[in-house]
């Protein structure tokens, strides 16, 4: 199994490079996280952005799978297969849902609102879709499964756990109504009900036994992971590569390669430190460049220069083997750009990552030569100094970049 991960605060790409790769796998399988996550695929003039679903599903023949460690709302996902079937895509025969995934209530999005606005200025600026309640409901013992679905005393069992969260929601001094979404989230079970619903890590390890390629896809990205990112502004699921075998059940043993995506520059979303992060004109210019806004919440993405103390930790964390560099295109037209190489902080210099990303932190950089736009189809073809960065780059991190994305549509991409 080969896993494809993002390295830094998320929105690296992934949906769609593993598009690109998809066409070379049997099996596309996501691992973790929810409707958090938006990977967007373009192809034809047209543009997808899938939450739930697996970015394996433009590709004909290829089996996609929903795994164990991800959480699910019924009703983002009857939206995202009628927005798929519009698109003439019809998953009943190639997509499984594990009966392990956990389910997303609507008083599971309501406690995440209810936490987020008594954290005032401290908010993790979560996307609200109830991915830290869910989480919690999982390691607490409480939460729901898809499997649950199948369960004669299911409606009971949703009811138990909706009032509890009552019981908390009454806790908070603003009121957040969700009654109005229960009727559209049971329609989201039925429609979830018509798909396959499968012990999906049988089936994973199966189809490795046959020796079919299965391919991992990761939400996020490792500067959001529970335990390495930067806590308490992380998500609540294990973005890294070993959160593929939990999230799959596949054993760590089975894993081949690990892509790990990163962007040519940073972006981060949500609140939490970004020692790169710009606050002027560049980083205005990053934004507007890289249509910088979010494809879940549509919210404008905080940009910055590349971090390499930041994307060594995340490689060494991963244990990457290929590393995809994507929208080089965005950094076109600069006369020099910027790569913070390490940190200064009070004890002095430092090129791995400090516990804590304290803002009096000082990024110290490297100087590239910039280059035009990347007008090509083979790496020979791309500007000099975009070679001369993507050689520095595999300089300082030890690993090759066997891939570089230079547009958002799934022929802009480059592979050596
Ligand atoms: P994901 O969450 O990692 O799948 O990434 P998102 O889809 O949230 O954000 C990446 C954005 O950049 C999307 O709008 C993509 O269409 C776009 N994109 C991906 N690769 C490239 C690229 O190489 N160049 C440019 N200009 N855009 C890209
Ligand atoms: P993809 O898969 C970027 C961020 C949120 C917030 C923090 C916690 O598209 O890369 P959560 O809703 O998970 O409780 O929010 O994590 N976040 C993302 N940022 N891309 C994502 O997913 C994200 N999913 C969550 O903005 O700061
Ligand atoms: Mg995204």
């Amino acid at each position: 199994m080969d896993v494809l991960l993002g390295l830094q605060w998320g929105d690296e790409g992934k949906g769609k490079v593993v598009d690109v790769l998809a066409a070379r796998y049997g099996v596309v399988a996501r691992f973790q996280g929810g409707p958090n996550a938006g990977h967007s695929l373009e192809m034809e003039g047209k543009r997808y952005v899938l939450h739930t679903i697996p970015s394996g599903v433009f590709r004909p023949g290829a089996v996609n799978i929903i795994g164990n460690g991800v959480v699910i709302d019924p009703i983002i996902f009857r939206e995202e297969v009628s927005m798929l079937e519009a698109a003439g895509i019809d998953l009943h025969s190639s997509l499984y849902i594990s009966r392990k995934a956990h389910l997303i209530l609507p008083s599971h999005r309501a406690l995440d609102a209810a936490t987020e606005q008594a954290k005032g200025k401290d908010r993790v600026g979560s996307t609200l879709k109830g991915i830290g309640p869910t989480y919690m409901d999982k390691t607490g013992r409480n939460g729901l499964r898809v499997g649950d679905t199948e369960l004669p005393d299911f409606k009971a069992r949703y009811q138990a756990l909706r009032d509890k969260h009552c019981g908390i929601l009454a806790q908070y001094p603003t009121e957040v109504d969700f009654a109005q979404h229960e009727e559209e989230w049971f329609k989201g079970v039925e429609c979830l009900r018509e798909y396959q619903l499968a012990d999906t890590e049988v089936m994973v390890n199966g189809y490795l036994d046959r020796g079919e390629s299965v391919l991992a896809e990761g939400a996020q990205g490792t500067m959001l992971d529970i335990d390495f990112g930067s806590y308490p502004f992380v998500t609540s699921s294990s973005t890294v590569c070993a959160g593929a075998c939990i999230g799959l059940g596949v054993a760590p043993a089975r894993v081949g390669r690990v892509y790990g995506i990163f962007k040519a520059y940073c972006t981060r979303v949500g609140a939490g430190p970004f020692p790169t992060e710009l606050h002027d004109a560049t980083g205005e210019l990053l934004r507007e460049a890289g249509h910088e806004f979010g494809a879940t919440t549509g919210r404008p993405r905080r940009c910055g220069w590349l971090d390499l103390v930041a994307l060594r930790y995340a490689i060494m964390l991963n244990g990457v083997t290929d590393l995809i560099m994507t929208k080089a295109d965005v950094l076109s037209g600069f006369d020099a750009v910027r790569v913070a190489t390490r940190y200064l902080l009070h004890s002095g210099e430092t090129r791995t990552l400090p516990y804590t990303l304290d803002s009096d932190l000082q990024p110290l950089y490297d100087e590239c030569p910039g280059w035009q736009t990347p007008n090509a189809s083979t790496y020979g073809e791309l500007p000099g100094n975009l070679q001369h960065y993507v050689a520095y780059l595999e300089r300082e991190t030890g690993v090759p970049i066997s891939m570089i994305s230079v547009g958002p549509d799934r022929s802009q991409t480059i592979e050596r």
